[in-house]
């Protein structure tokens, strides 16, 4: 039976992660900030076979609270064997724009919240000399696009946190798993139109529990978006800055 804390428990790739490990009869503790809904989710993992569901309640940009959370995570579940961090946002790039304040809004809920409880979680897990850390960047930190810059930066700097982080931690048998989805259909991009390159959520949590299980580091969700990201990354400035992405 494994330990697993899920911070972000509302989040649809989260609830499918959950989903599986319940199958499975491991532990688990909830950490959202609508209680209506992770009570719901608990009760569901309940039935699917977790051997326990606990939760707890916070707006991830309350730091301070940072903490806290992971301390009751430590006593509910009797210590912490994965981590899994799934909350975020999907800025809207066009109010960004007009809008520092909402472009540093954005930044802090989908980096500083993320950097600071990776940072808590691995002098834990560090002091223990165990534990697994995953937590959902996107393929859109790999290059900064005109279509999405704002929510990309805040990827980009999630992505390279976990990359010092997992160097860091490779001594201290700690693994970080960094997973980068294309396009996923759920509440996030409700409003999108669907097309070929989309998948569903538990095909999502189906790759992250894999690359967990398997200690991977960065893993493409679909596998195709390292190809996509790949040519992305290797054309020139000079042609990259006139193309409509
Ligand atoms: N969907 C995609 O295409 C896609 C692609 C690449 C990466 N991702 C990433 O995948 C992760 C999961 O997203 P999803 O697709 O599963 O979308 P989702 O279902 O909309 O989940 C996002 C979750 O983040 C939570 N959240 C946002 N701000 C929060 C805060 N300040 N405090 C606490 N919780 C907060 C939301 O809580 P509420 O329900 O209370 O609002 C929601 O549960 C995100 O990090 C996202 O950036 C998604």
């Amino acid at each position: 039976m494994k330990r697993i804390l899920i911070i972000g428990a509302t989040s649809a790739i989260a609830e499918h992660c959950a989903r599986i490990w319940a199958a499975e009869g491991d532990a688990l503790h909830l950490v959202a900030r609508n209680e209506q809904h992770v009570q719901v989710i608990a009760s569901d993992l309940k039935v699917r076979g977790a051997s326990e569901v606990t939760t707890y309640v916070t707006d991830l940009n309350n730091m301070d609270k940072h903490e806290e959370l992971l301390d009751v995570a430590d006593a509910a579940l009797g210590g912490v064997d994965i981590v899994l961090i799934t909350h975020g946002t999907l800025s809207n790039q066009k109010s960004c724009e007009l809008s520092v304040k909402e472009t540093l809004a954005e930044i802090q809920t989908n980096a500083l919240s993320t950097i600071s409880l990776l940072t808590l979680n691995a002098n834990k897990f560090e002091a223990k000399q165990s534990g697994t850390i995953c937590v959902i960047s996107s393929v859109a930190g790999d290059r900064g696009r005109a279509s999405n810059y704002v929510y990309g930066t805040a990827k980009a700097m999630v992505t390279a946190f976990t990359s010092g982080l997992r160097q860091r931690l490779q001594k201290s048998n700690v693994s970080v798993v960094t997973i980068k989805p294309g396009f996923v259909d759920t509440p996030m991009t409700a409003e999108f139109k669907k097309g070929l390159l989309w998948v569903k959520p538990i095909s999502v949590a189906e790759s992250i529990v894999r690359a967990i299980d398997g200690k991977k580091t960065e893993v493409y969700v679909p596998q195709f978006w390292f190809v996509i990201m790949l040519i992305i990354k290797i054309l020139p400035t000079k042609i990259f800055k006139r193309l409509d992405l």
